[in-house]
């Protein structure tokens, strides 16, 4: 299995040093794109660097090559994730307008009808952030806001992040014990 995973410049950049950590375990092949201000908040909020990130991921392309390969839909990737996804990006994905890798690659995702996961971060959601998410729900992109919650009573913030990392996992169809499971 290839998976694509964005990283762009919403706050939860920890959700996505966490999944990049587990695909890696479980062997399954990356290819990371990471805004500008991707970069800046893992920075500020991980203290994870571009090259970090870098070393967790398969295949790294810089988000102003639009010629990379993922940004076509003739090269084969299976599914995208983006995490965490600010509105601006969800923007330029409910509107079409591909002018970086990360978001040509979403658009590509969505022609080709592949499976696209945007863990969206915004508190309050605007109107404007609310209909661009249905826009894209409508169509079948899944909408993930990274909300915990708190039933299997988390203690640290890592229990909190290896359940929202678990939940991506499922919505990718790759099995995990990482979420807390009702019973
Ligand atoms: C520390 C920090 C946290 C941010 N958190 C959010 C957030 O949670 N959601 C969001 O939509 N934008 C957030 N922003 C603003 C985005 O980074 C900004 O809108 C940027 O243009 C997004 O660009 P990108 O989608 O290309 O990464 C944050 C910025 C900083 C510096």
């Amino acid at each position: 299995m290839k998976i694509v995973v964005g990283i762009s410049g919403a706050s939860g950049a920890i959700y996505a040093v966490s999944l990049l950590k587990a695909l890696k375990e479980l062997g399954i092949e990356t290819h990371l794109v990471v805004t500008s201000m991707g970069r800046h908040v893992a920075e500020h909020e991980c203290g994870m660097s571009i090259n970090d990130l870098q070393g967790l991921s398969s295949y790294y392309h810089d988000n102003e090559n639009l010629a990379a390969p993922i940004s076509s839909g003739s090269f084969k990737v299976d599914k995208m994730v983006v995490v965490p996804c600010s509105m601006k990006t969800l923007s330029g994905v409910a509107n079409g307008y591909s002018d970086s890798l990360l978001s040509r690659a979403c658009d590509v995702t969505i022609k080709e009808g592949r499976k696209l996961i945007l863990a969206v971060r915004e508190t309050p959601l605007s109107p404007i952030h609310l209909k661009n998410m249905l826009v894209l729900s409508q169509i079948g992109v899944t909408i993930f806001p990274p909300s915990p919650g708190f039933y299997s009573h988390p203690e640290t913030v890592e229990d909190i992040v290896l359940n929202i990392t678990g939940k991506i996992l499922d919505l990718l169809d790759i099995d995990n014990d990482l979420t807390v499971r009702w019973k």
